[in-house]
């Protein structure tokens, strides 16, 4: 290669005047004053200015001048000091250029369908199609830079601790529960598929029982699942498993490494131990499980004033054993009129599928407007004193079924403290949440399922609720929550043989079923398996959080869209008819 660069482009400065570089990179911008041409040149390191004389070399100005964005170009110049008005303290080489002397054009680039200087130039969709510009951008170029970063922190912390890093089959068994699985038809056994891993689960607890008693690693994930702004179909883990261990061990490695990420990567010091809340004061308080806690707002229970009231909605829902709560939102009840109160009723009422939106206004004289008819004045200066409530706060209730009124009411409590600005910035706010049910029941399916997977311990005295009561077995499960965002889940597991039995059999998995599909974990675990359990961050929303985006496309070097299409290379798509041939594979007809 001619012109091979000698320096990046975001190298040179004041100490390197008279030195002859040759630079190469991408035109930025072109600027023409009076003649002279003016281009910054740039690479993933920087950009720098480089200056064409059209009186030292007319030819080569004439050809720079032509030079479009995003030209691909080497140069070779002499570095000069800039004179004193012309030095950009913005720029880490702005003290600096370089004047050419010679050029060479690797490749010319055509219009740009949107500014690679200007990210929001371009919508979305555009961008994701020419994601390969995209990534040119400085702000991508960052979250790459500080992504890969965390890698290497990870590694080197994780390491440190003796965990191995061990890589695990993307061709695996097709395994029921957690989301659909990717399925892949293997061509030499006809009629078979393997599935991509939802997460290496079944692998790390095999690692364990082969005696690797430290193990991780940063692995891709795949989920067939409806996609949102905090999902994609294949993501990144960090997966780790430890032997003899409880959960106090397993949390403070994964609270360790958190601290170390936020230390190494963006210089923050997290707190030294991160709070720990119960489920079921994550969803009574915040009426969701993984609370965003920088700001109070909290869920109150309302049961007791509602009964007092007069408001027959509520009783009845009480009466059938619903769930009657309230949040309070401070100082701003004279900015809701009827129609933005009617906007959240039909919010909540279409998303969350509650019946209605109650509300109370606070006057002077106590309750106005809303619902306010219903609670005579002692039971409103009982209720403001309890609640501590003050002139021109805002109450809204839901009254309906457990699950709904607190889900509800957490997704109002978010909305209304973005729309009112009440959530800090630049705040990071880690908590674990322990102490999950064992089991959820499944309407549509009309069984239980493992809230986390079919290998989560039950806590040891809740064992034998699995044959009594199993919805209120708990399970020895953990969270990892920061800002609302879940960053982690694991738990300590299953190891021994019965146990594991009682759970299938809660989950309704016959032992038919269990050998065919959990034949082999379950073999090994009858030639000595350790006490293990573990846990796995989302990777992609660590880097979120780290550079504060709440849209995981930004941190994924070639995401997909939320109906899980790459718009770049149209993935998926279809396949030749041989392909499908040798698959001995037919698509059906849609009807
Ligand atoms: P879990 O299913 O909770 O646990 O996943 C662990 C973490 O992975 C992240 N995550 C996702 N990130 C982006 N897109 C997705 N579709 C997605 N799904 C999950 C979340 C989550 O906390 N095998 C267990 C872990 C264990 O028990 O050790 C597991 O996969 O941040
Ligand atoms: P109604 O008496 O049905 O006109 O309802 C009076 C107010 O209570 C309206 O603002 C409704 O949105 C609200 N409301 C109705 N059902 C519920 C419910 N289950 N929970 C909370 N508010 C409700």
């Amino acid at each position: 290669m001619k012109l091979k660069r000698t320096k990046t482009c975001g190298e040179a400065n004041k100490k390197h005047v008279g030195e002859i570089v040759n630079l190469n990179g991408w035109v930025s911008t072109n600027r023409d004053h009076g003649g002279f041409i003016f281009i910054d040149l740039r690479d993933r390191y920087g950009k720098t200015q480089i200056t064409f004389k059209p009186d030292l070399y007319p030819e080569l100005a004439a050809r720079a001048k032509k030079l479009r964005m995003e030209a691909v170009i080497a140069i070779r110049g002499e570095i000069k000091a800039r004179p004193e008005g012309n030095i950009n303290p913005q720029m880490e080489t702005g003290e600096i250029e370089v004047e050419a002397s010679e050029m060479i054009v690797f490749n010319e680039a055509k219009p740009l369908p949107f500014l690679v200087s200007d990210r929001e130039s371009g919508n979305e969709e555009l961008r994701l199609k020419y994601r390969y510009l995209e990534l040119r951008t400085a702000e991508l170029q960052s979250i790459v830079k500080l992504r890969h970063k965390a890698y290497q922190v990870t590694r080197a912390f994780l390491s440190d601790q003796n965990f191995l890093e061990i890589e695990t089959p993307v061709l695996m068994k097709s395994t029921p529960e957690g989301a659909r699985d990717y399925l892949v038809p293997s061509r030499i056994h006809q009629g078979k598929f393997y599935a991509l891993p939802q997460s290496p689960q079944t692998y790390k607890q095999l690692l364990m029982v082969s005696g690797y008693d430290k193990y991780f690693q940063i692995v891709k994930c795949f989920r067939d699942e409806d996609l949102r702004a905090d999902r994609q179909p294949e993501f990144t883990q960090i997966d780790i498993e430890m032997s003899f261990v409880d959960q106090d061990d397993v949390l403070s490695l994964a609270q360790a490494l958190t601290q170390n990420i936020w230390k190494d990567v963006i210089n923050i010091n997290l707190p030294e131990k991160f709070p720990i809340m119960t489920y079921s004061d994550a969803l009574e308080n915040y009426g969701s499980d993984k609370p965003d806690t920088r700001f109070e707002m909290l869920l109150h229970e309302f049961e007791s004033y509602a009964r007092k009231s007069e408001f027959t909605v509520f009783k009845s829902a009480l009466e059938s054993s619903g769930r009657v709560k309230a949040i309070v939102l401070k100082n701003a009840a004279s900015e809701y009129s009827r129609k933005k109160i009617d906007i959240l009723t039909n919010w909540v009422k279409e998303y969350y599928s509650v019946k209605g939106l109650a509300f109370v206004k606070i006057g002077e004289n106590g309750f106005e407007s809303g619902i306010s008819k219903f609670f005579d004045i002692k039971l409103q200066n009982e209720i403001m004193n309890d609640l501590e409530i003050k002139t021109n706060d805002i109450l809204f209730f839901i009254a309906d079924i457990e699950a709904k009124t607190l889900q509800s009411l957490g997704a109002l409590r978010l909305r209304l403290a973005k729309e009112h600005n009440l959530i800090p910035q630049n705040t990071f706010n880690p908590l674990f949440v322990i102490d999950f049910p064992l089991l959820d029941f499944n309407e549509e399916e009309n069984r239980f399922v493992a809230m986390h997977h079919p290998f989560t311990s039950p806590n040891e005295t809740d064992i034998k609720l699995l044959e009594t009561n199993p919805i209120k077995a708990k399970a020895i499960a953990y969270d990892l929550v920061m800002n609302g965002y879940e960053i982690a889940g694991g738990s300590i597991r299953i190891h021994s043989k019965e146990i594991q039995k009682k759970m299938f059999t809660a989950l309704g998995i016959g032992e038919e079923e269990a050998k065919e599909k959990f034949g082999f974990l379950l073999g090994a675990f009858e030639y000595g398996a350790p006490p293990h359990g573990g846990i796995a961050f989302g990777f992609d929303r660590l880097i979120m959080l780290l550079v504060g985006t709440d849209n995981i496309r930004d941190v994924i070097a070639f995401p997909k869209t939320t109906s899980a299409y790459s718009l770049m290379d149209n993935a998926p798509s279809p396949v030749d008819q041989r392909q499908l041939d040798e698959l001995n594979l037919q698509i059906k007809q849609k009807h």
